[in-house]
């Protein structure tokens, strides 16, 4: 099989992919548990390739990859027992979801608009070199289709994924060949959101008592369903090709004569560049005195799929709290 974008680790291949990275492409690259499909977290349109290149129905949040410890720390609130296991499995194959800090210029995409974001230093050494070359955070879940299972050789990507990334770091099979755990702190709770890697038995000795569990299994957690996920107080009204008076305007390609606030998620109807932008200007517009935001028809192919997900749950009607 021939596998053209595939390159073997060294300082030169490693240096290119950073390159890559950092100029908004996709990168797969081995960690301690299993390959990562890589793009910039800074970056929301690199971000939004991942999920094209997946084919997510959805936008599930995404892990952001770091090189140390004191990077993490500037993208998300490190309660005292985020410190004792970031302390305790950093570098290695322990995820923390945590409160975004408020200054974070991390893509709200990575979250898929959650107002937490997944934190994880990796312990592979290739890993940690592509990160510390770029510079940058790297945003990176498994690197497999969705509804596939994940990777641990460069050649399942390879053959899954191989022509939607710009290059394929080959650090031979994945050590531990599972995810990483995944544990979510806020305020005194902690709760193990995945097992992974690391043992539950090993994160309780760490904290000295027992984690809560999540409420589903596999993953964690279906973003869109989370009460805590981000819903704008304002209501919805989907398939705009206007606004009406008094209502604000996500717009999406050509923007129609208005007059209230308006936004548009992309002059040129680029569904990634919409992506990029879709958390962020839904809050923008939630925040003017407009009780309803009508959004512009968007398509339903590619991206346009997650977008429109999203989208439809911020309109549906509300459950009442506690529900
Ligand atoms: O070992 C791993 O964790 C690998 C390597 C590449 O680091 N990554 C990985 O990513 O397994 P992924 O996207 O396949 O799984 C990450 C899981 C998803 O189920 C996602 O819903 C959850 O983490 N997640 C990410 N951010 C979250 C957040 N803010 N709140 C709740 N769950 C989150
Ligand atoms: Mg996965």
């Amino acid at each position: 099989m021939t596998m053209p974008k595939t390159e073997t680790i060294s300082a030169d291949s490693v240096d290119k992919a950073a390159r890559l990275i950092r100029s908004g492409r996709l990168v797969a690259f081995p960690t301690e548990t299993v390959y990562g499909l890589g793009a910039n977290a800074l970056d929301g349109e690199a971000v939004a390739r991942i999920f094209e290149a997946k084919g997510r129905p959805r936008f599930n949040p995404l892990i952001v990859h770091l090189a140390d410890r004191s990077k993490a720390e500037t993208h998300a609130e490190f309660s005292d027992a985020a410190k004792r296991l970031a302390d305790a499995f950093w570098p290695g194959p322990l995820t923390l979801v945590l409160p975004r800090s408020s200054d974070t210029p991390l893509s709200d995409l990575v979250s898929a608009g959650l107002p937490t974001v997944a934190l994880r230093v990796p312990a592979h050494e290739a890993a940690r070199a592509l990160i510390r070359a770029a510079d940058v955070p790297i945003a990176a879940p498994s690197a497999n289709p969705s509804g596939q299972v994940s990777p641990t050789m460069a050649a399942h990507v390879a053959q899954d994924l191989g022509d939607k990334v710009d290059m394929i770091l080959d650090g031979g099979p994945c050590p531990e060949g599972l995810e990483s755990t995944i544990v979510g702190l806020s305020g005194d709770d902690c709760v193990l959101l995945r097992s992974g890697a690391v043992p539950r038995e090993r994160i309780e000795a760490v904290l000295d008592r027992p984690l809560g569990s999540s409420r589903s299994d596999g993953d964690p957690q279906a973003p869109g369903m989370l009460s805590s996920h981000y819903a704008p107080s304002a209501t919805l009204r989907l398939n705009a090709e206007v606004p009406k008076p008094g209502e604000s305007y996500l717009a999406f390609g050509p923007m129609p004569p208005i007059s209230g606030p308006a936004l548009n998620l992309s002059d040129a109807a680029d569904l990634r560049e919409a992506a990029a932008h879709l958390f962020d200007y839904l809050r923008r517009l939630d925040a003017t005195s407009a009780e309803t935001i009508a959004v512009a028809p968007i398509p339903e192919t590619g991206l346009g799929e997650a977008i429109n997900d999203r989208l439809r749950r911020a309109a549906a009607p509300r459950p009442a709290q506690g529900a």
